[in-house]
């Protein structure tokens, strides 16, 4: 993780594969151009773009100016406007590499690149198509690429999706793995560049008061909410063979309940923090087929305040079972967290956008105030915000002023705007930079991936025989069936927002 006074990350040429795809110029452009800003980049540092277009180093840097000028087409973080002198500095970098992914031509001019350097360093980041991950990985070995022994290092970036169900994720990691050593992948899941996402483990593990309450005894439960206002947009194709389920829950809402239920690291190294959540989410159940489909809820959102439906957006089977919000169930299997439910649910088109862990105590053993309105007072809650508005809230019952013995819900809180100037950021600095210095904390390990889909594979299997995807209005916080999951257990979803 990153210390404050930061250094420049080494010299390295960084290949983006699927350089003219959307990623580069909307997420990873714009980051380079802060880790610029922010002077983490050694002046050595290079950007080569491969990808099959014909198009000059010029056209290629004109291309990403272009695009990062026209207002609001970066994505969050993206400077709001260019300072072209950095820009300037930037665009000095950047290189391009026109070649087929599959043609053993490309990586020999790669090679030929990397042994014009001194240092013979190399970042391979895939950004292409998920199909083209073990392909580029075979080649880039095969071309020798991925030898280190003369000294530099190579690393290859795998963005998400990282397979499709179990048997895909084994399969790829075992492609990758016949190629290169562990500690050459990096797996990304840009949840853990989050500021927010970080900060779980330094409260939790710097703050000894956390420590006390965190358990089976103190916690009746945890909800784990990324609510989005969006809808496919313009990814329908992709999002109707994936679904809610499979683009959320194995990797970003697994990576939150990680964050929130792992033991204490030995130690802040990538091995220590990178076992603990691999074990973590390796201790959840595995529901049998009809648990599964019990803990489990679907929704597919139709039209709505004035939105349209899933099934009338671009590229969406009209008759379209692919589900845009999943709410489910899961136990962990450890003896911090025997007894205590972790409620997931993630959906596109909510009422609002807010991506939170909310962590609900017990409440206190009886009505003490017994005459008070509000006699039963609510559950305390701590929630962790982890966007839009970043912070942490507990929710406590106080009195309210006045003669009366009155009960009311307050809270206690620290907002990161408050306290922090955050420069504008994507949540990719850290990890290219991470890459760049070869810390892999923020990455996820095999073991990590594959029992995240373990975890989720009963609910794919169930789901192909058994259950319903149930309908719910655009801009409506999902269908009826996911508040009955927790109301089933007496429990209720924590207001969004
Ligand atoms: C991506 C998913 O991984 O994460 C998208 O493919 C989703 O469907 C996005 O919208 C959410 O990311 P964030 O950072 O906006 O919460």
């Amino acid at each position: 993780m990153k210390k404050t006074k930061t250094p420049a990350a080494p010299p390295c040429t960084l290949f983006l594969f699927g350089a003219n795809g959307d990623l580069v110029k909307r997420l990873l452009m714009p980051a380079l151009y802060n880790l610029s800003r922010d002077g983490l980049l050694d002046r050595n540092l290079r950007i080569v773009g491969v990808d099959h277009n014909e198009v000059t180093a010029e056209g290629f840097a004109e291309r990403l100016h272009d695009f990062l000028t026209e207002r609001d087409k970066g994505g969050e973080g993206a400077p709001k406007t260019l300072d072209e002198a950095l820009w300037a500095k930037l665009a000095r970098r950047l290189d391009y590499q026109t070649g087929d992914f599959l043609d053993p031509a490309t990586y020999q001019a790669i090679a030929q690149r990397i042994a014009k350097t001194s240092h013979g360093n190399a970042i391979f980041y895939l950004a292409t198509s998920p199909r083209f991950f073990p392909e580029v990985a075979q080649r880039l070995g095969e071309a020798g690429l991925l030898d280190e022994s003369s000294g530099g290092f190579r690393r290859v970036v795998v963005e998400k999706p990282f397979g499709t169900d179990l048997a895909s994720a084994q399969a790829l990691n075992a492609r990758l793995l016949k190629v290169m050593d562990e500690r050459q992948i990096y797996r990304i899941d840009h949840y853990l560049g989050k500021e927010t996402v970080q900060n779980i483990l330094v409260s939790r593990f710097s703050n000894g008061l956390f420590e006390s309450f965190w358990n089976n005894h103190y916690i009746d439960h945890v909800q784990i909410t990324a609510a989005e206002t969006v809808g496919v947009e313009t990814r329908g194709a992709f999002y109707d063979s994936t679904g809610a389920l499979r683009d959320m829950v194995p990797n970003h809402l697994f990576q939150l309940l990680a964050m929130v239920a792992m033991e204490p690291p030995a130690a802040f190294g990538a091995d220590a923090v990178r076992g603990e959540k691999a074990k973590v989410v390796g201790a959840i159940r595995p529901w049998s087929p009809k648990l599964a489909l019990k803990n489990s809820v679907r929704g597919q959102y139709a039209a709505g305040k004035r939105m349209r439906g899933y099934r009338d957006e671009a590229n969406v089977d009209p008759k379209s079972q692919t589900e845009t919000y999943v709410a489910l169930k899961v136990m962990i299997d450890n003896w911090r967290w025997a007894g205590v439910p972790f409620y997931l649910r993630t959906g596109k088109r909510m009422s609002v956008r807010d991506t939170e862990i909310a962590i609900c105590f017990k409440p206190a053993p009886y009505a003490q105030f017994r005459d008070m309105e509000l006699a039963q007072p609510k559950p305390n809650y701590l929630k962790i915000q982890i966007q839009p508005n970043e912070g942490m809230w507990f929710d406590l019952q106080a009195k309210r002023p006045g003669p009366e013995l009155v009960m009311e819900n307050v809270e206690l809180g620290f907002a990161y705007k408050d306290f922090f100037k955050m420069s504008p950021a994507t949540g990719y600095e850290t990890l290219i930079y991470d890459c760049l210095t070869g810390d892999q904390t923020l990455f996820q390990r095999a073991d990590n991936i594959e029992n995240g889909w373990r975890a989720v594979q009963p609910f794919l299997d169930a789901w192909v025989n058994g259950g319903e995807v149930h309908e719910y209005p655009a801009g409506e916080d999902g269908p009826e069936a996911g508040n009955d999951l927790l109301g089933r257990d007496h429990r209720e979803w924590h207001t969004l927002g």
